[in-house]
């Protein structure tokens, strides 16, 4: 098929009429040209750049350059990621990630190491507790590129930061706009603290296709991906339970956010097709298979509390104090009659953010017995439950995610739904069995439209595997 056809086909999958698309496929090849010849980037580059913008036209920008096509009013669906990744879209990662590292740095990279992002399935601020949670990797994730330098320069590019960030000297975090070099510098800090070595001086590039903002963990990817670049770097080997590890003191010490270790284990210890199964104590990692015939749908909001990271802190602190009130070292080491018992002694707060968790931990264990078992409907209650007990005792949802789960548990074929991740924005997960289809998702997301002004991204998500070293 020529690139004409695939990108007419793309634009037409994305709403456009025959006539819009076919003239949507001759700009967008005509830009890539323009672009690849003025930016000094390859053609590849170039166009992936423009699809990137075709697709943040589908969320309701139009981008500069398509002035003449009103990709708005010809794509009002939501994109599904599975059917973008059979087209030009999907340009193989690894490619377009050397094509980013040699026209970046003009040399080409000596290891490539990727990590996909997360789904928390079920298991909401239960890591951090000393709980269990159930989690599942995604097809998507960071891509890290890097070739080692015999000065000791660290230079750092990512489309999302647009620069070569230059570092030397003393690991210290960065602010800024360039801190997203903190997830590789603070993976370096890591890597010293677990006696590893690292790497002098080196180049780097990170590339992502995991959807922004969508509760989905790139942070964690980027911790795996730079750690395993950085340590086949240097010729090491760690066990997988390390690697996790590190992506979480990286997280802890250095990024400053004191999160738990479902995002960094699931991201892993994924499996295509299973779930990941995290007692977080140990902590030790298994998998359970997800049960045939049931999948996975993101709803992106966009929306995102201002203060996120600040009250992510304040549950992590309100947890601990609780626990102490209890008399435990952590949440998870609570019982229900316990807590009951130390009702008078407690604040409202305390007692409600502590039943929250025992509770939920309390869901995990009855969803992998409904895994086991192969009950669907049990475990499509335990996840809408979960959500229930977010919203009125942890106070971690939003209006916005209460309206998506409340129209989507309504939805038939939707098992159940849930805030997905740390909470206070972000996305909505739906579990739903194959019946589920893309007009219903845009039903749900047409009355969340409704509703707040804008439509969320629908991502009808894929399992994945677990991090790894791709070259090198
Ligand atoms: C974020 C954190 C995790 C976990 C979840 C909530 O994703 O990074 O460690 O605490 O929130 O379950």
């Amino acid at each position: 098929m020529s690139e004409e056809a695939q990108l007419t086909a793309l634009c037409e999958r994305l709403g456009a009429s025959a006539g819009q698309a076919q003239t949507m496929a001759r700009q967008l090849m005509k830009r890539a040209d323009q672009l690849a010849d003025t930016r000094g980037i390859t053609r590849v580059e170039a166009m992936a750049h423009l699809l990137e913008l075709v697709t943040k036209g589908v969320r309701g920008e139009t981008p500069a350059g398509f002035e003449g096509v009103d990709v708005r009013a010809a794509a009002p669906k939501p994109v599904d990621p599975s059917e973008r990744e059979q087209t030009v879209l999907a340009l193989p990662m690894q490619e377009k990630l050397r094509a980013l590292f040699r026209d970046t740095f003009g040399r080409e990279p000596e290891v490539i190491a990727r990590a996909p992002g997360r789904i928390e399935f079920i298991g909401n601020h239960t890591d951090y507790n000393g709980g269990t949670v159930l989690g599942a990797a995604v097809d998507r994730g960071i891509w890290v590129a890097a070739a080692a330098r015999t000065d000791n320069q660290r230079r750092l590019f990512s489309r999302i930061g647009g620069e070569i960030v230059t570092h030397s000297g003393e690991l210290v975090p960065v602010t800024g706009s360039h801190n997203w070099v903190n997830y590789p510098l603070g993976v370096l800090h890591a890597l010293t603290h677990f006696g590893l070595r690292v790497p002098e001086g080196f180049d780097y590039v990170a590339e992502s296709d995991l959807p922004t903002g969508a509760g989905l963990s790139s942070s964690a990817a980027i911790e795996l991906a730079s750690a395993l670049a950085f340590i086949r770097l240097t010729g090491q080997e760690v066990p997988r339970e390390t690697l996790v590890k590190i992506g979480r003191y990286a997280e802890n010490h250095f990024v400053g956010v004191p999160c738990g270790i479902l995002d960094q284990g699931v991201s892993g210890f994924g499996q295509k097709d299973h779930l990941v199964f995290i007692d977080c104590r140990g902590p030790s990692f298994s998998t359970v298979p997800m049960p045939s015939g049931t999948h996975f749908w993101i709803f992106n909001t966009h929306t995102k509390h201002a203060l996120v990271d600040g009250l992510y802190a304040a549950r992590h602190r309100e947890c601990m104090e609780a626990a102490k009130a209890l008399g435990v070292e952590l949440l998870a080491d609570g019982t229900l009659a316990q807590l009951e018992a130390a009702k008078e002694a407690l604040s409202d707060v305390a007692f409600r953010r502590a039943r929250h968790v025992i509770e939920e931990i309390g869901r995990v264990d009855a969803t992998r017995e409904a895994l086991r078992r192969s009950d669907l409907q049990a475990v499509g209650a335990a996840l809408t439950a979960s959500h229930r007990s977010s919203q009125h005792l942890f106070e971690n949802s939003t209006p916005e995610l209460d309206f998506l789960v409340d129209r989507l548990v309504e939805t038939p074929d939707v098992l159940g739904a849930r805030l997905t991740g740390g909470g206070f924005g972000g996305a909505v997960m739906a579990f739903t069995t194959e019946q589920f289809s893309s007009a219903a998702a845009d039903t749900v997301a047409g009355k969340y439209r409704d509703a707040f002004g804008s439509a969320p991204d629908v991502l009808h998500m894929q399992t994945g595997p677990g991090a790894d070293v791709v070259v090198g």
